[in-house]
């Protein structure tokens, strides 16, 4: 006989038993005339939700689209399948196609479609750019008339699996709630517009929503003692922990200075939570804030050329302690904010570059645990 679970042990929520939250608030951030869609997300976990920690982030389990469903089956003559309909919205990557489904496709279809998609198939580098840009449908577009059995569809496609957000509230600020900051993955490729699965789920999602989601633990990306400085490098999306940090930082009455990189592309339109950034400097809990506006100009200005013309102050900010957070894109922007850190150290630290590497990736990083990354 299984046991009843305790009722005096709170429920543990993950991404196999994610806790039915709601939709508060969905609101841009992007001001008109901006080609960037960026989204406030406001959920509310109630008492009964799960609970988070500065610097945690949350896991959203994300829903296809009803229409991209509907296209999808109806191509297929299989609409009137409710139970298809329902695995396939909640289970099912449909916005990108994976190969599996095409060479399924290609040995189906009819005519010379079937000559078309085969050729692609056998070519490994045609078919990793066939399904680069696109979507099932796309493809069931180039084999008119193909029949797919019910049964075999959901394991010819990709499964959904939950994506991150990192999370853009203090829980001692904003009671109950959890904030998000979502920048919407959108293009447009063979004639169709497409959207990113989780981004797009949320930014259609009208208000009293329900949204399965569960909070993942960050192992380091944590605030340090309320007496110590910190420097946070945060461009586009990257700024969501700042927000939360900032918000612990002044409810809490933490002494340590705080000094905000943050960097869009226009300062009139792409500024995300600019004006409670002015109002935490008014009030003294913003110390320093520096943007890079990259589009502003004509040469493009970042996030680490702010770094590099405030190198010397940097540099006395770190010898005194301060703890240095980076958090947004991985491939570009995080490698290049690393390489703008060593060339301050070696220069306002007078150190040799092997000495730099030696100081930033031994002593700063893993000795002493303040160099912080949540790059994705
Ligand atoms: C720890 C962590 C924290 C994160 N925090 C945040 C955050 O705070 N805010 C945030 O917005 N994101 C954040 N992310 C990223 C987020 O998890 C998702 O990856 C992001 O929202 C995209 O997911 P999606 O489901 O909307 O897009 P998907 O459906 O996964 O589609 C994205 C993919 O679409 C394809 N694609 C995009 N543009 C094009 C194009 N023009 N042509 C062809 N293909 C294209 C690319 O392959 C791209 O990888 C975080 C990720 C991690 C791991
Ligand atoms: N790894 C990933 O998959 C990943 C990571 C982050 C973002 N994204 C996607 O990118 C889109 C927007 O993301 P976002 O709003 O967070 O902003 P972002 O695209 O990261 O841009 C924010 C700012 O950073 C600038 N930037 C570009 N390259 C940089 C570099 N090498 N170093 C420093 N700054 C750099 C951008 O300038 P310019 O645009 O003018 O060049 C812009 O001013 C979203 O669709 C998001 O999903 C993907």
């Amino acid at each position: 006989m299984s046991a009843s679970p305790s009722p005096t042990l709170p429920a543990t929520f993950s991404r196999t038993n994610p806790f039915a939250s709601q939709l508060r608030e969905n609101r841009p951030l992007n001001q008109k005339g901006s080609i960037k869609d960026t989204r406030h997300i406001v959920i509310e976990l109630g008492s009964s939700g799960p609970t988070y920690q500065c610097g945690d982030s949350l896991g959203v389990l994300p829903r296809n689209p009803e229409t991209l469903v509907r296209e999808f089956t109806q191509k297929l003559g299989l609409h009137d399948d409710a139970n298809l309909h329902e695995t396939l919205a909640t289970s099912a990557i449909l916005n990108r196609v994976g190969k599996k489904f095409v060479k399924a496709v290609a040995e189906k279809a009819p005519g010379a479609a079937k000559d078309k998609l085969q050729a692609i198939c056998a070519d490994e580098k045609k078919l990793e750019e066939y399904v680069f840009d696109r979507d099932v449908v796309d493809v069931l577009q180039d084999a008119p008339g193909v029949h797919l059995e019910p049964s075999e569809i959901p394991g010819l496609l990709n499964k959904i699996a939950p994506r991150l957000y990192s999370i853009a509230s203090s829980p001692d600020h904003s009671h109950g709630e959890v904030h998000l900051t979502v920048a919407v993955v959108q293009y447009s490729s063979h004639g169709r517009t497409k959207q990113g699965l989780a981004s797009g789920y949320l930014a259609n999602l009208p208000e009293k929503s329900s949204v399965p989601v569960y909070v993942q633990p960050t192992r380091h990306f944590h605030l340090p003692a309320p007496d110590r400085d910190i420097i946070m490098i945060g461009p586009g999306t990257g700024i969501a922990p700042f927000r939360a940090f900032l918000q612990h930082r002044s409810k809490h009455g933490h002494t340590g200075r705080n000094w905000l990189f943050f960097g869009d592309q226009h300062a009139k339109t792409d500024f995300l939570y600019g004006d409670e950034f002015a109002a935490a400097q008014k009030s003294g809990h913003l110390h320093k804030l520096s943007t890079a506006f990259s589009r502003d100009q004509a040469e493009k200005v970042y996030v680490q050329h702010r770094m590099e013309e405030e190198g010397a102050e940097l540099w006395r900010w770190l010898e005194q302690g301060a703890y240095f957070y980076v958090c947004g894109d991985a491939k570009r922007m995080a490698k290049d904010v690393h390489a703008a850190l060593l060339k301050i150290v070696s220069q306002h630290g007078g150190k040799t570059p092997e000495q730099a590497e030696e100081w930033v990736s031994v002593t700063f990083a893993k000795t002493e645990k303040r160099y912080l990354k949540d790059v994705y």
